[in-house]
């Protein structure tokens, strides 16, 4: 997740497309761009805030974090949300996706202590995009674990499960009146792959082959137990509805005649997207080849305990059906063959055993594992219609990133806008995939997790050398608003 260079290879980008007259999207359809917590609101310690993973994590030293930077301050959001709120009205957004810090509302994790400064924060947000007629997709969780959970074993923990529910209530209690489109989890991949395998990401924890499973079965299990809660406690006088953000690659065989990379394929989408998918939409339980092939891992190493990959309690709420809508975080795409990686090591890698290559003709933007490549989001959407039974889907995440100079006149973004706006609408039109909504990622320029600010992902340049973080719309936050306005203003014919 280093920075490499910018645009390494460059295709044909333009800013004006011709062949979009025909594009329509429903007039329901939601234009969205999206935020987290810890990469734009700092504020880490005032207000009474409890310190979260990721401000340990920066904090101590030693990680492979960007020049050591850390989301204390990043764009102030804490204190300059209302310069948020000026870039959404300028976007024209109708919606926007934010995630709430856990250790603001709850320093401890737990509701024996609420904090009544976090709580009117996040009133105030949700108060103020309602009354600019934006709806707020509201994240519970985006990575940031309070530290004191995190003390008692974090997502590896069982009690986790319990913990996150109680938190989750309080959120629907608080603001569920307002708020009709919650995401419990962000990436639960990311959490247990970055987090506690490769320990890239908080709480850098590095146990490969055994932790990610285990937090990604925890997480599973709290998200459910959330879904539940919502469906009994809140559903009937809220009326909104609840999910869990996935993040997956497109992937496609490296040589499409060949079964070995045919196989690589499925277990590859199968280690990514049906890790998460399958559980909620298909089975209650994981994809059979991820199974199979941690099973047959394990058998070949020698591995004499139980399963490391947990299995579901019969007695727990079932997991199936605990998605009210598919919640999709879509950046790159990958040509798959069977792995090359480490045989006879223990790893989420050697289990999975397939390695996903760029293909050389797709351009990369800012950091290396971003190849970009908008048709692979249709590809994606027309698999997840087939095998996830005809989901509503909202992409909650897509964008494309910035390194090096800071370049106000993003042509080549405002192309890549232009392009996956018009491969959604092939989706809805061509594929018959029940698209409501597209989040960008993202509306600011922020704390980009281990690259720091190395990397910019923003409609809205942020310079984070002056102290009042001023907020400037970069071309590509112009021509999103104008793509906005444009389709906003026609109706629904032929879709
Ligand atoms: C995460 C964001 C992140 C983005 C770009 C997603 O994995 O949800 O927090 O900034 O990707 O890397």
């Amino acid at each position: 997740m280093n920075a490499t260079a910018n645009i390494t290879n460059s295709p044909e980008w333009n800013c004006i497309h011709t062949n979009d007259s025909e594009t329509m999207f429903p007039t329901n359809f939601a234009w969205g761009a999206a935020t987290s917590a810890y990469q734009i609101e700092g504020g880490w310690n005032v207000d009474d805030k409890g310190p979260s993973i990721w401000d340990t994590f920066c904090h101590e030293g030693g990680r492979l974090v960007f020049e050591g930077q850390s989301g204390d301050v990043t764009c102030n959001s804490y204190e300059l949300w209302e310069e948020d709120l000026r870039c959404i009205r300028q976007l024209g957004l109708t919606h926007y996706r934010l995630s709430l810090s856990w250790s603001r509302l709850l320093p401890e994790g737990i509701t024996r202590h609420v904090n009544q400064k976090g709580l009117r924060y996040y009133n105030k947000v949700i108060n103020d995009l309602v009354a600019s007629d934006v709806l707020p997709m509201v994240t519970l969780y985006h990575f940031d674990l309070p530290q004191a959970l995190q003390d008692q074993g974090g997502w590896k923990s069982p009690e986790i499960v319990a913990i996150f529910d109680s938190y989750a209530r309080f959120c629907f209690g608080s603001f569920g009146d307002r708020v009709k489109l919650w995401i419990t989890l962000n990436e639960p991949y990311v959490c247990a792959k970055l987090g506690h395998e490769d320990g890239i990401f908080a709480p850098g924890v590095k146990e490969p082959g055994m932790a990610a499973y285990l937090v990604g079965h925890n997480m599973l299990r709290g998200h459910a137990r959330a879904w539940h809660s919502y469906n009994v406690l809140y559903r009937a006088k809220q009326g909104g509805s609840v999910s869990l953000a996935i993040n997956s690659d497109w992937a496609e065989p490296l040589d499409p005649a060949s079964p070995d990379d045919t196989a690589a394929t499925e277990r590859y989408l199968a280690f990514t997207l049906g890790w998460f998918a399958w559980p909620l939409f298909v089975t209650g339980d994981y994809p059979e080849v991820m199974r199979s092939s941690i099973e047959a891992r394990s058998k070949e190493l020698g591995y004499q305990e139980s399963s490391r990959l947990p299995r579901f309690s019969k007695d727990e709420p079932s997991l199936l059906g605990t998605a009210d809508f598919f919640a999709l975080n879509y950046y790159t795409s990958r040509r798959v063959k069977p792995g090359e990686c480490c045989p006879g090591v223990l790893g989420l890698k050697s289990d999975q055993d397939a390695e996903g290559v760029v293909d050389p003709s797709w351009p990369v933007c800012g950091v290396s594992w971003l190849a970009v490549v908008p048709d692979g989001l249709r590809k994606l959407l027309k698999y997840i219609k087939d095998t996830f039974n005809n989901p509503a889907v909202y992409i909650t995440e897509n964008g494309f990133s910035q390194v090096g100079p800071v370049d106000m006149e993003d042509v080549q973004r405002c192309g890549f806008y232009h392009d996956i706006i018009q491969e959604i609408a092939r989706a809805l039109r061509e594929d018959g995939v029940d698209v409501r909504g597209y989040f960008a990622w993202s509306l600011l320029d922020n704390f980009e997790w281990a690259d720091g600010f190395s990397v910019r992902f923003g409609l809205f340049h942020v310079d984070f050398s002056r102290p009042e973080r001023p907020r400037t719309a970069y071309r590509s936050g112009r021509e999103y608003a104008g793509i906005i306005s444009k389709y906003r203003s026609q109706t629904m014919v032929n879709i």
